[in-house]
């Protein structure tokens, strides 16, 4: 169990949400950063936090989804700070809508980033971790990467994919015995701007669905998130719930198995809005 000081820490979507609360927290305990997003913006934010700490910070505009500029930057984090111990994937959208209504289009965007970027991130820093002989891959699926409700498909899709991807990776690491620890994360509603960023199938209205989940859902700061994120990391945890929602519903579809989606399907259908 080793701490975060002079660790080099690679996080993505690191412009909002818990991407930018993980950001910090790691530059409080004394990590350098690496820091990417698609919005500038709110990655300036989080880089004038990483200043303001004192906490070295290499700040890019990243989307990824591109794999070749992905694996460059991979080399651009080595070579900036001479080695990379971690890697948070951690940037994800979200979509909502049935699938009679969901185009494929909408799909493959969802797998695309929430997939496929962690696939990415994962093997363009695979190779530096190993070679950093610390290493630490933490990949950010969802409460929804184990329990599935109706009108998430893709995301769902995308998040159980992670949670397999990871799952999968952590037992290579472990009997090839490479220096890599690997950690999947489950948040359940943490209180972000993703149901905001949120789109839609045709006929649906997102912010209404973005203003339940901000009401209703999302129970957890990304602060606190953050925090329990990093002790599982410290504690190179296999898997980290997020959330005492994320925890009970774990535990309701352990003890149910399949039998969660008959319990669900109502009751989930009732409560988010339908495109019908
Ligand atoms: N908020 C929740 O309730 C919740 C629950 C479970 C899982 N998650 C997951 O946590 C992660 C972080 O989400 P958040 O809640 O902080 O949301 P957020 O919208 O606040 O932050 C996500 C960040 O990812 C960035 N991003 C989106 N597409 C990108 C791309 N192609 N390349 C690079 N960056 C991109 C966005 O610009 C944004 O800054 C996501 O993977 C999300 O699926 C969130």
């Amino acid at each position: 169990m080793q701490g975060f000081a002079g660790k080099v820490a690679v996080v993505t979507g690191a412009g909002s949400g818990i991407g930018q609360a993980l950001a910090v927290e790691l530059g409080r305990r004394g990590a350098k950063l690496a820091i990417s997003d698609v919005d500038t913006e709110g990655l300036a934010v989080t880089e004038a936090k990483l200043k303001a700490i004192g906490a070295p910070v290499k700040t890019d505009r990243l989307n990824v989804t591109e794999r070749e500029a992905f694996l460059l930057y991979a080399d651009e984090v080595k070579a900036h700070f001479g080695k990379v111990n971690q890697i948070y994937n951690n940037a994800g959208i979200a979509f909502t809508g049935d699938v009679e209504v969901t185009q494929f289009k909408d799909i493959e965007r969802v797998m695309d980033v929430d997939f496929w970027g962690v696939v990415n991130g994962t093997k363009a820093f695979l190779p530096h971790l190993i070679e950093s002989g610390d290493g630490h891959i933490i990949n950010v699926s969802s409460l929804f990467g184990i329990f599935a409700v109706p009108g998430q498909s893709a995301y769902n899709a995308a998040k159980f994919a992670v949670r397999g991807f990871t799952e999968s990776l952590r037992q290579e690491m472990i009997a090839k015995k490479r220096p890599v620890a690997v950690t999947a994360v489950h948040p359940g509603g943490i209180k972000t701007a993703i149901a905001r960023n949120m789109t839609a199938a045709e006929g649906l209205d997102a912010g209404e669905i973005a203003q339940m989940f901000d009401k209703k859902l999302a129970n957890t700061t990304p602060e606190r998130a953050a925090k329990i994120i990093l002790e599982a990391v410290r504690k190179k945890k296999a898997r980290v719930l997020v959330g005492p929602d994320a925890k009970v519903l774990d535990v309701i579809v352990r003890v149910t198995g399949s039998g969660y989606q008959r319990l669900f399907s109502s009751a989930m259908a009732k409560a988010l809005p339908n495109a019908h």
